[in-house]
């Protein structure tokens, strides 16, 4: 056994004696391998590979405050080379030293925690001394030019003068350009900002922080703000489902019902008979468009008798006002069972052609709440018409072809150009890693969409899974407005405000 000097570093084992709630992976499963450093006040132990993949790092002693309270942990030597580990002072491990190692990295307790437990200390918002956190001002920037921008315009239903105002002063070019220099400024970030009341908040910046975003299993969609909006008008769906288990059971549900296939026949009949309603000759609107394009939603989801059933549009586009208030807005339950009811009586009928048909026979049992999914089908639809309105323009602009590889490249590039979700957000379940820190459970995520490549339908577990479906019908849509019409864009203002966007159309000559 070495001689044990303060400072040193050591390899050891550690073997647990008791298992208290702590929650912690790696005093869970026997002995593990591990490197101490004794330096008097502060010990550290880093237990290698803490049971999940990661290293784990106990600051001894040290008062740590865990989700069952506050837990304090102290090494007690016992003999040379034995200490014994207590929580509180329950002895939970033993922890035998072996041989002098080398190679630690210098520890700083602010930046290695385990992820199991906060420190009692919060990390602290001091600029540079971790890679990637702003500084006051630039978070204060971040908050103006990329987060005021989405809230005006509108997170969940667009507002007419916040969207003209964003398209005026192109905040979409100015948010990305911010983002641009954040991002070589932090070294590639992602960039961490600490939020008053909410924690932390991180904006990957890199194509890979995005893809583990999206596809990581410790991220919910289920995000907090999410659920403080959609619960206003799809409390019981998919998106903000956040039990693991159940939202595998609805997303199955959600993908079988959500194939074109079945009902592919159907949406281009509907499709070509509302763009048909639509004038041939003359000024064609977005208010005009817009309504042309919820009928055909409407019989699409609920089925043909639903086409003119504007008071569950009007119900919908009520409680979706609210929804832009996340939290700050009271529920109107009575508003959201007269709005479900609505839904409910036109999925009774489960019309041949539509979702409520395909509904109706895909089986699930009652905790999916099928009827439950259908608000997010009828409000997704929106984005689908804002996107197909912009690809007209693009192909009003560029002339092409028409045919649905065409127009669907269309979609796509306008999807790309102006992403009609404004910001992707996630929660961390668990605290997670990033760039040598460690942020708590309950971290906000946010994926800024129009700053990202390839992710207008985003991507992995929680990907959009009508994107086939959307595809088809704007592809339809096109369509049938162009089989009739020549159309040119009366454009003044970016495509971004779909508002202000006009066309000019005539017959076209066959
Ligand atoms: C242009 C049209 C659309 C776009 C750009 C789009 C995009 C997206 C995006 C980005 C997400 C992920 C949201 C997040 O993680 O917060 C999503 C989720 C989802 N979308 Fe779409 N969507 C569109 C239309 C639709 C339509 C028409 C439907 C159904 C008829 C639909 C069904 C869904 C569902 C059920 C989810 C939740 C997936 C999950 O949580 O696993 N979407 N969509």
């Amino acid at each position: 056994m070495p001689t044990i000097t303060q400072g040193d570093l050591y390899t050891a084992t550690l073997e647990v004696v008791e298992h208290p709630p702590l929650g912690v992976p790696a005093l869970d499963g026997g002995p593990r391998e591990a490197v101490v450093r004794l330096a008097g006040q502060r010990s550290l132990v880093r237990i290698l590979d803490g049971g999940d993949g990661r290293d784990l790092d106990l600051v001894l002693p040290g008062g740590y405050r865990h989700r069952h309270g506050r837990v304090r942990l102290t090494a007690h030597r016992l003999s040379e080379g034995v200490f014994a580990i207590k929580a509180d002072e329950r002895r939970i491990a033993l922890l035998r030293l072996r041989d002098p190692a080398l190679g630690m990295p210098a520890f700083d307790p602010e930046r290695n925690h385990h992820p199991a437990l906060r420190p009692t200390r919060p990390l602290r918002w001091r600029r540079g001394r971790v890679a990637g956190m702003v500084s006051p001002w630039e978070a204060l920037r971040l908050g103006v030019q990329v987060a005021l921008p989405i809230m005006a315009q509108g997170a969940v239903v667009r507002r007419r003068l916040g969207v003209r105002l964003a398209a005026l002063i192109k905040a979409d070019t100015r948010a990305n350009r911010l983002l641009a220099r954040l991002r070589d400024r932090h070294d590639g970030g992602p960039l961490l900002i600490r939020i008053p009341l909410r924690g932390w908040a991180v904006i990957p910046v890199k194509e890979a922080d995005v893809r583990r975003v999206l596809h990581g299993a410790e991220f919910t969609p289920a995000n907090k703000e999410k659920r403080g909006a959609l619960g206003h008008f799809q409390p019981d769906s998919l998106l903000i489902t956040r039990d693991p288990e159940l939202r595998a059971r609805r997303r199955t549900f959600n993908e079988e019902v959500l194939r074109p296939e079945p009902i592919a026949a159907e949406i281009r009949r509907k499709a070509a008979e509302e763009m048909a309603t639509l004038p041939t000759d003359g000024v064609l609107t977005w208010s005009r468009f817009n309504e042309a394009h919820w009928r055909m939603a409407r019989r699409i989801v609920l089925g043909d008798p639903a086409r003119d059933d504007e008071a569950v549009t009007r119900l919908l586009n009520r409680l979706r006002a609210d929804a832009n208030w996340f939290y700050l807005r009271a529920r109107k339950t009575d508003v959201r069972v007269a709005f479900q009811r609505r839904i409910e009586r036109h999925l009774r009928r489960a019309e041949a052609g539509s979702l409520a048909r395909v509904l109706a026979q895909t089986r699930a049992d009652p905790a999916v709440h099928p009827e439950g999914q259908v608000p997010h089908w009828l409000f997704a639809y929106d984005s689908a018409a804002i996107a197909t309105w912009r690809a007209l323009a693009l192909l009003a602009v560029h002339a092409g072809p028409h045919d649905p590889e065409h127009l669907r490249a269309a979609v796509l590039e306008s999807l790309h150009r102006w992403p009609t979700t404004l910001a992707i957000l996630r929660d961390t379940t668990a605290p997670t890693r990033w760039r040598g820190v460690t942020l708590p459970e309950g971290s906000v995520v946010a994926v800024i969409t129009s700053f990202t490549d390839e992710v207008p339908f985003s991507d992995g577990p929680a990907g959009c899974p009508g994107e086939d479906l959307v595809l088809l019908t704007a592809t339809e849509v096109l369509g049938a407005i162009l089989r009739d019409r020549e159309v040119g864009a009366i454009i003044r203002r970016s495509p971004l405000d779909h508002f202000g966007l006009r066309f000019a159309v005539r017959p076209r000559e066959r």
